[in-house]
């Protein structure tokens, strides 16, 4: 029996960079900065029940170190391993109310990448999927890198997120369709598992928090009812699991719709464009769907500030459609 041929995602990264025109080697090695800081969430994670137990003796773990929130051990990762990158001109969290420049001189410094450590973190203490979100930018040469921290979605030069979930799920694009990898916990290295996902043109799922219901602009009330009433020409059955990441994987694998519409309490939606709608929406399109933002396409929006706020709708082609027409 042949032994199987797998590719991992340092291969795989190598590959498209001769594709996507990436300086040879350094766009690599900054992607492997992300793919180390999610090994070492996911191993975090996996460690969470157990650091409570262990964590009893009063904040402190069986190392002796402070006891850290998983979302500001992620945020540690991501800033420790992607601010050794020398080609890093500045990182922007979710976690950091400003964003981390590094004054590197040259031009080497010349990637921007936003991220969202830990999404869905109010599903840690119940077990439920949370996951990172990331989304990389070129330094435009001779463009200051504080000129350079807000730009268009359609600026992406790569995007991507991690689901930690019953397996770890590597999910990235850079411009040459969407491409899966599942953490081989044994070799510690993420494998191909999913080359050139393809989101299904209509799907069975729409994804809303329904709680929020009353509040949402009428033409939001129409959509939902008919989706519920077989408007669409099909029957949908509701998931909603809090965690953007897993809503939106489910939604690429399944097809179907997520939407996070305007609310009394956040009229300009709750979801950031930086790093949560932005790097899905790109991967949506990848993958051959459509990502909204209520009016207009998600990646065409110009930023003013790099925490600001979307409503997004992202998923199939054929619900997306229908929402857009709606809302025209
Ligand atoms: P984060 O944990 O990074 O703050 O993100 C949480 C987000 C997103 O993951 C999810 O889709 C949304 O919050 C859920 O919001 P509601 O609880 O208001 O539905
Ligand atoms: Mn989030
Ligand atoms: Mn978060």
């Amino acid at each position: 029996m042949p032994s199987p041929i797998i590719t991992t995602i340092q291969s795989h990264i190598l590959e498209q960079q001769q594709q996507s025109g990436e300086a040879s080697g350094t766009f690599s090695w900054m992607l492997s900065g992300i793919t180390l800081a999610t090994k070492m969430i996911a191993a975090e994670i996996r460690k969470a029940g157990l650091n409570d137990v262990y964590g009893a003796a009063g904040a402190t773990n069986v190392q002796g170190e402070a006891q850290q929130k998983l979302d500001v051990f992620a945020n540690e990762a991501m800033l420790h391993c992607l601010g050794m990158r020398d080609s890093v001109a500045a990182l922007i969290s979710e976690e950091n109310d400003e964003p981390v420049i590094f004054n590197r001189s040259g031009d080497k410094a010349k990637y921007i990448i936003v991220f969202d450590p830990l999404d869905g973190s109010s599903n840690i203490d119940v077990n439920v999927n949370v996951g990172t979100i990331f989304s990389i930018f070129r330094r435009p040469d001779g463009v200051s890198v504080e000129d350079a921290l807000l730009q268009p979605g359609t600026k992406q030069v790569a995007a991507g997120y991690v689901v930690y979930g019953p397996s770890t799920v590597f999910v990235y694009t850079t411009g040459n369709g969407v491409h899966g990898f599942t953490l081989d916990p044994a070799i510690g290295a993420y494998v191909l598992s999913f080359a050139n996902m393809k989101m299904p043109e209509q799907g069975a799922y729409y994804s809303v928090n329904e709680a929020n219901y009353d509040t949402f602009p009428e033409t939001y009330k129409q959509y939902l009812t008919e989706l519920r009433t077989g408007g669409l020409g099909q029957t949908y059955s509701s998931r909603y699991i809090g965690s953007l990441v897993a809503d939106f994987h489910r939604t690429l694998l399944k097809g179907g719709v997520f939407l996070y519409p305007p609310t009394v309490k956040q009229p300009k939606g709750k979801l950031r464009l930086l790093y949560e709608a932005n790097p899905l929406a790109w991967i949506a399109e990848q993958a051959g769907g459509r990502a909204l933002s209520g009016n207009g396409r998600v990646l065409e929006i110009n930023p003013e500030s790099i925490h600001e706020r979307t409503s997004l709708i992202v998923g199939s082609r054929v619900e997306v459609d229908r929402l857009e027409k709606l809302l025209q």
